[in-house]
């Protein structure tokens, strides 16, 4: 590959991957909704998987993992999100602690999230095998990182409304109506009225 930025991008997505297996493990220890434990454990093989897929997708590139100032910045933030759950678990009520896990998920899905949509945008403008392998690995995670960014934000929302004390929608509507795009996260978002 010869874009550099691309480059440092791969490096990113591969320790962005890293950091979620470690984000949902720690995450996972502050959740107490079941349905929550349960979305999680899938969040985290998939994520598991994405460690493999991107690193099949560097090789098919023929970039090899290293260590570059983007991935460095990027571990920073993994670890300081784990620390931060471990920090609300020792620190705060389960049912706060619980909600920062929800919050370091959406901040790791994110980043999760804008490396995909990013690399689906070089993809565009790339040609002949580069753009097959890129296309291949989109195709093959795009829908389970949707899933990952949209439905841990609605998580995140109706804990932190339950826990001012009013009435939360659990599951989220975006869990229920199976969200995977922008357009219906905030659909869903409007329609959670009508499922209270
Ligand atoms: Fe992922």
């Amino acid at each position: 590959m010869k874009n550099e930025q691309c480059n440092d991008l791969l490096q990113q997505m591969h320790e962005t991957e890293l950091g979620g297996v470690k984000i949902y493990e720690t995450a996972l220890t502050c959740a107490l909704n079941d349905d929550l434990k349960e979305e999680w454990h899938k969040y985290l093989d998939q994520t598991k998987r994405h460690v493999e897929v991107v690193l099949g997708l560097m090789d098919a590139l023929g970039v090899v993992p290293q260590e570059t100032p983007g991935r460095l910045v990027v571990r920073h933030i993994g670890v300081s999100l784990v620390a931060a759950m471990k920090l609300a678990k020792r620190t705060a009520p389960p049912e706060a602690a619980e909600i920062v896990a929800c919050e370091c998920v959406v901040h790791a899905e994110t980043k999760d999230h804008a490396n995909w949509e990013l690399l689906g945008t070089y993809a565009q403008s790339a040609k002949g095998d580069e753009k097959k392998a890129i296309d291949r690995a989109l195709a093959d995670i795009e829908d389970e990182e949707d899933e990952h960014l949209y439905h841990s934000k609605g998580w995140c929302r109706e804990l932190a409304i339950a826990s001012l004390g009013l009435k939360a929608v659990l599951p989220p509507p975006e869990e229920q109506k199976d969200v995977k795009t922008a357009i219906g996260a905030a659909r869903a978002k409007q329609a959670r009225r009508e499922l209270m």
